[in-house]
């Protein structure tokens, strides 16, 4: 297609700063009114002609991973995943020439989704809800509920800001990204002022829901899961930053970690990926885009974006796993609203750090892979992008971790010998922060964060920079 990775000038020529963040979505002013003018304005590109080929199963590029291991639910409540080898063996992925996806009309759609029917709804975001469908696994016309193949199929609100630009993104970037730890992108419907995306359905939901969410559906996952879900998320970011364009994804977040049936990690949303530089930059500028508690430093403070800019949102979702904590919580005390601010002295700190792990992991996570990801998380996290690890380190790194096995008494939080404090599961199934129980020397100086409103929070948590 015409459009390849789009260019994105009026971005570029826009280099807004960001405001102070408030609760809910936010952005700059400026940035506002150039979403709106931009990318509500504008008519749907004709580059998207030649995409009506319609649909010619793409699949074949994929293997399904998933289908060689199963999960089961662990003893302790948490979800596990059983015998299966690491992870398994990844296809390396591919880039297509031009998007080969199946054009939708409204009226499939409706139909794949019993009229959007609210009891279909499987989330909601900035750009609008995202709704249960049935489709025929071959012809991909709309099929009577719980029949054929299940679709995801994400449709615009009318008063979103993000709109057509992201719209547009995804489908030129998504749509011609074949991986096996990126969500597949079927189709798009574009009709009068309807814009939607179809995908394929991701059965576990999203790592965010399964990291804060309460409720009986979101059992806590287990520490080997964290690790598995982390590798695939890195190998998905890996591949698109080995790219030859280098794509820059720009919005990793637990949000966008969707988790098929056998929690094998995809990326999703890619209406704010871009391409890296070019010509030996070492930087793209751009509008600053994104969410608070995930954007890198530098990317907020000057615009500059660089592929290791990914690599910080990657080290901020690593400390969410480890700690079950939100990157960005404003109902936790002012100091600790921003984890990453509140848990990098931990991190560095190999006595503390008992303290900062997630206490539903209690029993789960040897002391030294605890360790060693609270330091591959220093890593990433580090000021300077030139200091973070490449996103193949980083896949190296996980799957050090993931060998270094739990041996009898040696997990992080059932050692009372070592030198740090035990942390118990209390508070195991979400209401971990208020009630997370430090056990040994440290006990009375409790350092996690209140739960403020982690997990309990409904609506959309993370406030995204537009
Ligand atoms: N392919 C899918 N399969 C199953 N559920 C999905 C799929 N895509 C999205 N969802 C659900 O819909 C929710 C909303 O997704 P969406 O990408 O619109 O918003 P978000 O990532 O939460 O926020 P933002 O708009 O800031 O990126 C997800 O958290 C997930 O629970
Ligand atoms: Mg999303």
């Amino acid at each position: 297609m015409g459009n390849c990775f789009g260019s994105e000038e009026a971005e570029d020529a826009a280099v807004a700063a960001v405001k102070a963040p408030a609760p809910g979505r936010l952005q700059s002013t400026e940035a506002a009114a150039t979403t709106r003018r931009g990318r509500m304005g504008a008519a749907p590109s004709s580059a998207h002609a030649p995409m009506s080929a319609g649909h010619a199963g793409r699949s074949s590029s994929f293997t399904s991973s998933s289908s060689r291991s199963s999960h089961v639910p662990s003893v302790s409540g948490s979800v596990e995943v059983a015998g299966a080898p690491p992870y398994p063996e990844q296809p390396e992925g591919m880039i297509l020439e031009a998007p080969n996806l199946r054009i939708f009309t409204f009226a499939e759609l409706k139909a794949a989704t019993r009229n959007f029917k609210p009891d279909t709804v499987l989330g909601e975001g900035g750009f609008g809800r995202v709704y249960k469908g049935w489709v025929d696994e071959k012809t991909m016309n709309p099929a009577r509920s719980g029949t054929g193949m299940v679709i995801a199929v994400k449709k615009l609100n009318p008063e979103s800001v993000q709109g057509l630009q992201e719209w547009q993104s995804e489908v030129d970037f998504l749509g011609r990204l074949s991986h096996p730890n990126l969500v597949r992108l079927l189709g798009y419907c574009v009709e009068d002022s309807e814009l939607l995306l179809v995908y394929e359905f991701m059965a576990k939901g999203s790592l965010e829901n399964h990291l804060f969410r309460k409720g009986s559906s979101y059992q806590p996952i287990s520490w080997s899961l964290r690790l598995r879900i982390a590798i695939g998320a890195a190998r998905g970011l890996a591949f698109l930053h080995s790219s030859e364009k280098q794509i820059i994804y720009r919005d990793f977040k637990a949000s966008n970690i969707l988790l098929d049936t056998h929690y094998n990690a995809k990326l999703s949303d890619f209406g704010l990926a871009k391409n890296g530089p070019t010509g030996g930059d070492s930087h793209v500028t751009t509008r600053v885009l994104g969410t608070y508690g995930y954007a890198a430093p530098e990317y907020v403070a000057t615009g500059h974006l660089y592929v290791k800019s990914d690599v910080y949102g990657f080290g901020v979702v690593l400390l969410e796993m480890l700690t079950g904590l939100r990157a960005l919580d404003t109902g936790r005390p002012a100091p600790q609203h921003s984890l990453v601010d509140w848990a990098k002295p931990y991190l560095a700190d190999r006595r503390r750090l008992a303290r900062l792990v997630d206490p539903r992991l209690e029993g789960q996570c040897p002391s030294r892979a605890a360790l060693q990801a609270a330091q591959l998380t220093l890593r990433c996290l580090s000021g300077d992008p030139k200091s973070r690890p490449s996103m193949a380190e980083v896949v190296d790194a996980l799957e050090e971790i993931e060998r270094i096995k739990a041996r009898p008494k040696a997990a992080l939080a059932s050692r009372e010998e070592d030198a740090s404090p035990r942390v118990s599961a209390r508070s195991a199934g979400g209401g971990h922060a208020s009630h997370a129980h430090v056990h040994g020397h440290h006990r009375h100086h409790s350092p996690r964060p209140r739960s403020g409103s982690d997990g309990a929070r409904s609506g959309h948590p993370s406030a995204r920079v537009r």
